[in-house]
């Protein structure tokens, strides 16, 4: 197969070199209408969860009796450890720090995780200090498929292919091997599970979401919450095995207009309760300790200034007495409010702002409005009364620093063999077959089989976002130590049945193959980065790959990688077998479990995943309440006793390409927009702009930042030692599909610092 011709356009930005010239590609963000009033009695009331103990309040008493009103507002705050130092903890008393995606010790992505430990006892002894009272620290991360940040963990399915699986007893498994391998680390609290009920898959967060069924999230959120905290009521709760566990993002998140992120939810009140609330009365009778706040917007208003759902519905109605964390710089949302300030919010029931960067101002804002009454003193004391209610029930008080809990430094923990084992598990009851013409599968291990497609040898296009990164980009399969690429897993199985593998990335081939199996699908992002406007998957080249395997007679097995359902009809069409695979992290030998038979040509494992989503018929058809007939139903899954024969699908996509395609951009949201790539070049060294830090020679330093949203930004730092240049490269068939412009509009800003 020739690749395409391409010859680049680029868009060349020479920067002058000054003392240190910043740029910054940015995106714009905007505003509000009016809003219902909601009812709090149509809510659902729950137990409350843990219960309210006199011990632990008397304790809770005694403490804030003796702070101070500067240190209960440290307690409300919690800084990025990119933005924060232990010194500052100290001196500032904080109440809690955390690693946003991309934080890391020494802004290493790939820190080993014995710096993470080291750090982790660096913080917890700097709020221990003998200070007026000395009140242990809490770290917060985002172990949302296990512990992703950390080199050599093991990861699981995405959210959206746990919820293939139907399996609760494995999902509550892997939220408690996911706390063993954090406390590994020091790390006491991860911002999981993610309760979304997606209702339109253009939302670039759907792979976070269970299920756009509302009883399959709730199901799923207490079976979550206990995996992660143990169950409620049994020693196992918050015990040293356990890590705190977040509902989020209250509320509605799932359900916002067209699917975008950070958008606005006009839902009724009735469907905000009974969709996008379904999970949160679950995890709160399952003894959930904290939820994170939404960064979107209910018929205008930001969620995180909503007193009504925040305070009257899930604190007082819902009985929920743990405390409410804000997302990053989400309380900045509010109107009239900033990162350094948000009195708003405060009152509107957030207890703990999660302040990456602009902590300090914001501390000493909310202190003077505490002093002046804007914010009531009663609403501090709740606040601090909340966080430390949920320190004492963890224990926090009573261990000693990270380094000598139980597990702490048990490294041979991350990525354990029996973990791995759970992981296969999951993979395997994760897939879901859609297609099996001819009942090609399961395939026979003695014979030739051809495996190709950008997903085969690569780990990280298995794991996607939150792996290492936020957006799980720049990873190699090194990066994955305990990890095993599809291709790896098939290689060994059908060798060992005495066959042949043979990897071709361009699906080139000598003698033609008994079989082929493509492995392809969605290239990681995380957030707003993923969000589109229909669920058109445009990729030519596997499709092209598929069609020629087809007209070349081979009978094909397409694996399609993404975070959801997507318009791949003539993919379909084109592959004598099709699996959904979502995405499906680091033990990629699953899948061969699962495609393969064993040596003597029985099955080895039954494909056992029910979608849990369902499956567009066109591009157009996003929102899952959609009343057309979609092409494969929620619950829709064939096993080896189905016949798998389809007919040939119509190719509508609904699309009549007038849409304003984000083609037409080239940068937008922090990032390229495909098929274009940024290039940043050094004298000889020139680097693809993939990770969120890149470093090129001392001349030049690239960082993804927050302008008007997390990462929404690209920084480039020049140092002045060089000349270099950043270009927005593409192929040149790009170029001509948007040959319609006069001219190249790009806006940037600059500053140039002394
Ligand atoms: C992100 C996400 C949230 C995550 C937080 C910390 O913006 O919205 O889910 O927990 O920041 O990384």
């Amino acid at each position: 197969m020739s690749d395409p011709q391409i010859s680049l356009i680029s868009l060349l930005l020479i920067v002058l070199l000054g003392g240190g010239l910043t740029t910054y590609l940015v995106r714009a963000a905007k505003g509000d209408n009016d809003t219902p009033i909601i009812t709090p009695e149509n809510w659902p009331m729950t137990t409350g969860g843990a219960p309210i103990e006199p011990v632990i309040e008397a304790r809770i008493s005694e403490l804030m009796a003796a702070m101070t009103v500067e240190e209960m507002v440290g307690q409300t705050i919690q800084a990025d450890i990119n933005a924060v130092t232990p010194e500052d903890v100290r001196r500032y008393r904080l109440g809690s720090i955390l690693n946003g995606g991309n934080s890391a010790p020494g802004e290493d992505a790939r820190a080993p995780a014995e710096r993470w430990l080291a750090l982790a006892d660096e913080f917890y002894t700097a709020s221990m200090d003998a200070g007026h009272p000395a009140i242990p620290i809490l770290w917060g991360t985002d172990a949302v498929h296990g512990h992703n940040n950390i080199v050599g963990a093991t990861l699981f399915p995405l959210n959206i292919g746990l919820g293939a699986t139907r399996n609760l007893e494995l999902v509550q498994h892997i939220g408690a091997i996911t706390a063993r391998e954090m406390i590994v680390t020091g790390i006491d609290w991860t911002f999981a599970p993610t309760l979304a009920v997606v209702r339109n898959n253009c939302w670039g967060r759907t792979y976070e979401s269970y299920s756009e069924d509302p009883a399959i999230v709730a199901q799923y959120a207490q079976a979550m919450v206990k995996g992660l905290q143990g169950e409620l009521g049994t020693d196992s709760f918050l015990s040293n095995q356990q890590v705190l566990a977040t509902a989020k993002h209250f509320i509605g998140d799932g359900g916002t207009q067209r699917g975008k992120d950070q958008g606005n939810n006009i839902d009724s009140e009735a469907d905000l309760r009974d969709y996008h609330g379904a999970g949160y009365p679950a995890a709160i009778d399952a003894g959930v300790q904290t939820v994170m706040a939404s960064f979107s917007a209910w018929h205008g208003q930001r969620m995180h200034g909503c007193k009504p759902l925040l305070t009257d519905v899930l604190k007082e109605r819902m009985g929920f007495n743990g405390f409410v964390v804000g997302d990053w710089n989400g309380h900045a949302q509010v109107p009239g409010c900033s990162t350094k300030s948000c009195p708003a919010a405060f009152n509107a029931g957030i207890d703990m702002f999660m302040a990456p960067d602009d902590w300090r101002q914001l501390y000493k804002n909310t202190v003077a409005q505490v002093m002046s009454g804007t914010i009531p003193r009663s609403r501090l004391e709740d606040a601090v009364r909340r966080i430390l209610r949920v320190k004492l029930r963890l224990g926090l008080f009573e261990k000693p620093k990270p380094s000598e809990r139980p597990l702490a430094g048990n490294y041979a923990l991350l990525g354990h063999p029996n973990h791995q084992t759970v992981a296969q598990q999951a993979v395997r009851e994760s897939l879901v077959l859609l297609k099996n013409n001819g009942n090609l599968l399961p395939l026979q291990t003695d014979q030739t089989i051809l495996v190709t497609g950008s997903g085969a040898d690569n780990i990280s296009q298995q794991t996607g976002v939150w792996t290492l990164s936020r957006q799980g980009t720049g990873n190699t399969n090194e990066n994955f130590p305990n990890g095993t690429s599809i291709w790896q897993g098939l290689r060994s199985a059908i060798e060992f049945g005495g066959g042949t593998a043979i990897l071709s990335m361009d699906g080139s081939y000598k003698r033609i193959p008994d079989a082929a199996i493509v492995i392809f699908g969605e290239t990681p992002y995380a957030e707003f980065k993923g969000d589109v406007d229909n669920l058109n998957f445009a990729s030519n080249e596997e499709l092209l790959l598929l069609q020629s395997f087809q007209s070349a007679g081979i009978p094909t097995v397409a694996i399609f990688l993404s975070g959801r359902p997507l318009w791949v009809t003539p993919e379909i069409n084109a592959a004598t077998a099709f699996v959904a695979a979502w995405l499906p992290g680091t033990a990629g030998a699953g899948i061969a479990d699962v495609l393969m038979r064993k040596p003597n040509g029985a099955i080895n494992f039954d494909f056992k995943g029910k979608l849990s989503f369902s499956w567009p018929r066109t591009a157009t058809q996003t929102a899952n309440e959609n009343n057309d007939e979609p092409l494969f139903s929620f619950g829709y899954g064939l096993t080896y006793t189905d016949d798998g024969n389809l007919p040939q699908f119509p190719e509508i996509s609904g699309l009549d390409g007038s849409e304003e395609s984000t083609g037409n951009a080239f940068f937008a949201l922090g990032k390229p927009m495909a098929p274009w790539s940024l290039q940043a070049t050094v004298g000889e060294t020139s680097r693809t702009v993939m990770d969120a830090r890149v470093q090129l020679q001392n001349a030049l330093t690239i960082r993804a930042i927050d302008r008007a949203a997390q990462e929404d930004a690209q920084q480039f730092i020049w140092s002045g030692e060089k000349r270099g240049a950043i270009a927005i490269t593409g192929p040149a068939t790009a170029y001509t599909a948007a040959s319609h412009y006069d001219a190249m509009n790009l806006v940037i800003q600059y500053r140039e610092e002394a």
